[in-house]
C-alpha cells in the first residue's frame, strides 16, 4: 500500500494513497464541517463548506473530493475560511424557509449544528421567502422543499445504495430542485420502496416521517456503520 504525507495545521500526517483531504484531516484528528458529505456515499462537493486552504499559496480546495498529495500542506481554520464559511452557512438561511421553532428537524438538524459551528447568530443577507411546494403524496414521508439545501445525499442513497433512484435534480440556479421520478408527486413513484433510507440521511427537516411533530426528528448517530452494512453485506440496520 503506498503511503502519501502531509501536514494538517501544521502537523505532519500519513494516509493511504486515495484518501481523501477530508480523510487526512480527520487522520490528524481535525474537523471541518460538512453538510452534503455523508461518509459511505459518493462524495460530490455541492455545499462547499469543507473548503481548507493549501498553505502559501491561498488555494482552496473542497476536502470531501480532493485526494491527498504527497507535501500538501493544508489549513483547515484559517480567519479567512471562518469568514466564507459563516457567509455560505448565512446564504444557506437566507435562501430557504428556516423557521426552526416549526420544524421536525429541530434540535436535529445538521444545518442547525453547522450554524453554531461557524457561530452564526443572524443572516446578514435578505432573505427570500420562495414560494415552494411540500409534497405530502407518499403514505410514510413528506418532503417540504422550503427547507431542502440541495445536498443531494437523498439523490445518492437512493441511488448509491437502495438502487431505486427515486430522486433526482432537476433545473438549475434558483429554479433547481430535488424531484421525484419524472417529476411526479413521490406517492405515484413506483419505484420507490418505501425504505425511508432518504429520511435517515437528510440533514434538515425537509425529507421527514409524516407521525413526526416538530422536533420529533431523530438524527441516526452511527452512520458510517449503517452505510457500510448496506453496501458490503446488503444489511440495513435500522430496519
Ligand atoms: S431544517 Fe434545520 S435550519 Fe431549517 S428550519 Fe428546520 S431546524 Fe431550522
Ligand atoms: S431533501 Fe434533504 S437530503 Fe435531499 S437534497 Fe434536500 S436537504 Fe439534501
Ligand atoms: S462537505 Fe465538502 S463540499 Fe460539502
Amino acid at each position: 500500500m503506498s503511503v502519501v504525507t502531509l501536514t494538517v495545521n501544521g502537523q505532519e500526517v500519513a494516509v493511504p494513497a486515495g484518501t481523501s483531504l477530508m480523510g487526512a484531516i480527520k487522520a490528524a484528528g481535525a474537523s471541518v464541517p460538512a453538510l452534503c458529505h455523508l461518509e459511505g456515499l459518493t462524495p460530490v462537493g455541492a455545499c462547499r463548506l469543507c473548503l481548507v486552504e493549501q498553505e502559501g499559496t491561498g488555494r482552496l480546495f473542497p476536502a470531501c473530493t480532493t485526494e491527498a498529495s504527497e507535501g500538501m500542506a493544508i489549513a483547515t481554520h484559517t480567519p479567512e475560511l471562518q469568514a466564507y464559511r459563516r457567509m455560505a452557512v448565512e446564504l444557506f438561511f437566507a435562501e430557504g424557509n428556516h423557521v426552526c421553532a416549526f420544524c421536525v428537524a429541530n434540535g436535529a438538524c445538521e444545518l442547525q449544528n453547522v450554524a453554531t459551528e461557524v457561530g452564526m447568530d443572524h443572516s446578514r443577507y435578505p432573505y427570500r421567502y420562495p414560494q415552494r411546494q411540500v409534497d405530502a403524496s407518499h403514505p410514510q414521508f413528506t418532503i417540504d422543499h422550503h427547507r431542502c439545501i440541495l445536498c443531494t445525499r437523498c439523490v445518492r442513497v437512493c441511488d448509491e445504495i437502495e438502487g431505486a433512484h427515486v430522486w433526482d435534480v432537476a433545473s438549475r440556479g434558483g429554479s433547481c430542485s430535488i424531484i421525484a421520478g419524472l417529476d411526479q408527486p413521490w406517492g405515484e413513484v413506483e419505484a420507490c420502496t418505501s425504505c425511508g433510507k432518504c429520511v435517515e440521511v437528510c440533514p434538515t427537516g425537509a425529507i421527514v416521517r409524516r407521525e413526526d411533530t416538530t422536533a420529533e426528528k431523530r438524527p441516526h448517530r452511527n452512520w458510517p456503520e449503517l452505510l457500510r452494512s448496506a453496501r458490503e453485506q446488503h444489511v440495513w440496520l435500522n430496519q
